[in-house]
């Protein structure tokens, strides 16, 4: 028998980053108590790689924007894959929580009339984006911080959440270990947020950090949680590429949003070779157009000319680099030259504080005089656990999600600043109804004791092996085999070697053995993600696999256009079989009433455009 330290709270929020702290603050004002449980310490999430803004039709900087200009961006962004719902609900909730942030201390960049200010981002009609310089996503998680621990939560800091308990098809709490001394907890509760981020440090280029590894992805699908769209991952167009040592670090889309070009090595500014046709209408085609742009926005105009093509949706972006590399036309370490030189060094600096140091620090580069050089980095998946709409519950009862963890809001391709606004508001919303519902609750269900024994058992399992690999060795090859067989452009037959592979890494990983005892042990940390890994790559390359057409963060070279007849109106749902093997079907949200569809580009739902 194992020993373990047991807690009892209404509600548990896994994971503390925007999504995380903004639920439990919604939870606690509810009166219930709540357990707020990171792997990382408090503070440290990847919501700080969103830098450039978050996305809320405040029309501070142009006032032809609204909520329905938002919904139609969220729509057309995610090539029409989005849960018209969600995208509905964040575009109307969205400028709510932005102006709360700031009554709750956080300081934004401000207009010349004293407004939150308002930047543009590749997908976005009009300056959209709230922003604190380029540390928007920093500055958020430290105002919810602040917030946070005002509200009477406790904190559990460096725990990792490795088995979730049911009672009767209904959530009872959850497992975990503690980072640091190795002691096991058992978490009773009575509903259980997750916000636990994102999959993608199981690709070798990545802009996120050590705790992304896909750990609610998985413990959700592990409880009978149906999951969705999990093919769409999205490639940042621009991550640092050189030195090598910090290849995948994030260059913000604000860099574009403040004028960034791109050119390829011979000098050209390529992304005009690749605006698509649903876009064509509202992209420049000529430099001097673009620039006309840029410059109607940097004094303050509304812009009456077309949008540079630098601001395309990411998807858009991050393929063409990789289009003019595999055209011979790379920069000198294999991605594209980013220049925001052009504009008064005062002004760069003052814009885009981080990443002048981060350049300047990290790769030698003055990018008030020099231009950057970049390439795209795994930064975010569309996919993640099915949730209901308004209430964030997902299919297991009393189970919410929400931020990256959730799917629906960006379908197959997520416009950049629509993931902090997204965790604010839903955020919010998982807290609201998962407070509801564990108040209508009298009592905690009970977790049986060999439940308890069997998932201590599986948390332990890597240390009682002896003579396996070490951990760290699977995962590096896990990396390296999704960046090669699952990454920006995917075909038929590596996608079917990847499941393969996966098969055979599974097999590595039940033996591998990282030695030692529970104290300060990384490499027991990393056998346990490894299952986590393991299985979210698989749904990724299963849905890539099945789904035999090109949209947003998918690309098949052997399918390389969308399919509007079939695909353009399904989207992938994964979940266990009764044997626990993963199976997959196709399904379609509701009919987008006539109202919201009024406000599409109705020519690019059927392709006709
Ligand atoms: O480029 C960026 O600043 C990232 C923003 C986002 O992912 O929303």
């Amino acid at each position: 028998m194992y020993d373990y330290e047991c807690h009892e709270h209404d509600v548990v929020v896994i994971g503390a980053g925007g999504a995380g702290l903004r639920a439990a603050i919604e939870a606690s004002s509810m009166g219930v108590s709540v357990a707020l449980v990171c792997k990382s310490m408090l503070g440290k999430a990847h919501t700080v790689m969103a830098e450039g803004g978050a996305a809320a039709a405040l029309s501070n900087k142009d006032s032809r924007d609204s909520w329905k200009t938002h919904f139609r961006d969220t729509m057309k962004g995610g090539k029409y894959l989005s849960d018209w719902r969600m995208a509905r609900i964040h575009a109307q909730e969205a400028p709510d929580r932005i102006r709360e942030l700031e009554t709750w201390g956080a300081v934004f960049d401000r207009t010349r009339e004293g407004q939150i200010n308002q930047r543009n981002f590749g997908g976005h009609t009009y300056p959209r984006l709230a922003h604190i310089g380029d540390a928007t996503g920093l500055e958020i998680i430290r105002t919810l911080q602040e917030k946070g621990v005002h509200m009477g939560m406790d904190v559990f800091m460096e725990f990792t959440v490795c088995r979730l308990f049911t009672s009767d098809g209904r959530i009872s709490g959850c497992l975990a270990y503690d980072r640091q001394r190795g002691r096991a907890h058992v978490f009773k509760a009575k509903t259980i947020v997750l916000a636990t981020g994102g999959i993608t440090r199981c690709w070798s280029v990545c802009s996120g950090s050590w705790e992304y590894t896909g750990d609610g992805h998985a413990l959700a699908y592990w409880t009978g949680a149906e999951m969705g769209d999990m093919e769409f991952v999205q490639f940042h167009p621009t991550g640092m590429i050189w030195p090598p040592s910090v290849r995948g670090i994030l260059v913000t889309e604000g860099v574009r949003g403040e004028g960034g070009m791109l050119r390829n090595s011979e000098g050209d500014r390529f992304m005009f070779d690749y605006v698509p046709e649903m876009f064509r209408k509202e992209f420049a085609d000529t430099e001097e157009e673009a620039l006309a742009w840029v410059e109607e926005v940097i004094s303050d105009k509304q812009a009456t000319k077309r949008r540079p093509p630098e601001l395309l949706t990411r998807d858009v972006v991050a393929k063409a680099i990789n289009s003019e590399k595999a055209a011979g036309r790379a920069s000198e370490h294999g991605g594209a030259y980013l220049d925001i030189s052009w504009r008064p060094a005062d002004q760069v600096r003052k814009k885009l504080p981080g990443m002048y140091h981060q350049f300047k620090e990290l790769a030698g580069v003055d990018i008030t005089k020099q231009a950057m050089e970049v390439g795209p980095t795994a930064h975010y998946v569309m996919g993640g656990v099915k949730v209901d709409p308004d209430s964030q519950e997902s299919t297991v009862p009393g189970l919410f999600a929400a931020g990256e963890s959730a799917t629906g809001l960006h379908g197959a391709n997520r416009l950049g600043g629509n993931s902090l606004s997204d965790l604010v508001t839903f955020g919010r919303r998982a807290g609201l109804y998962a407070s509801k519902a564990a108040s209508a609750m009298d009592a905690w269900q009970e977790i049986g004791e060999d439940e308890i024994q069997d998932g201590i058992d599986y948390m332990m399992a890597p240390l009682n092996r002896e003579g396996g690999e070490n951990p760290a060795a699977i995962v590096h090859d896990l990396r390296e085999m999704m960046q090669e067989k699952v990454g920006i452009i995917r075909t038929r037959e590596h996608l079917v070697e990847a499941l393969d592979d996966l098969e055979a890494l599974r097999v590595r990983s039940k033996s591998c053995s990282p030695g030692g005892g529970v104290i300060y042990n990384p490499g027991w940390h990393q056998a346990l993600e490894l299952e986590a890994m393991i299985d979210v790559s698989k749904m990724c390359a299963l849905a890539a696999l099945e789904r035999e057409e090109s949209r947003g963060g998918h690309t098949r070279d052997d399918f390389p256009t969308p399919n509007y007849d079939y695909w353009g109106k399904v989207n992938s749902v994964i979940m266990q079989d009764s044997d626990g093997n993963m199976k997959i079907e196709h399904r379609s949200y509701p009919p987008i009433p006539d109202e919201l569809k009024e406000l599409l580009d109705s020519d690019d739902l059927d392709g006709d455009s």
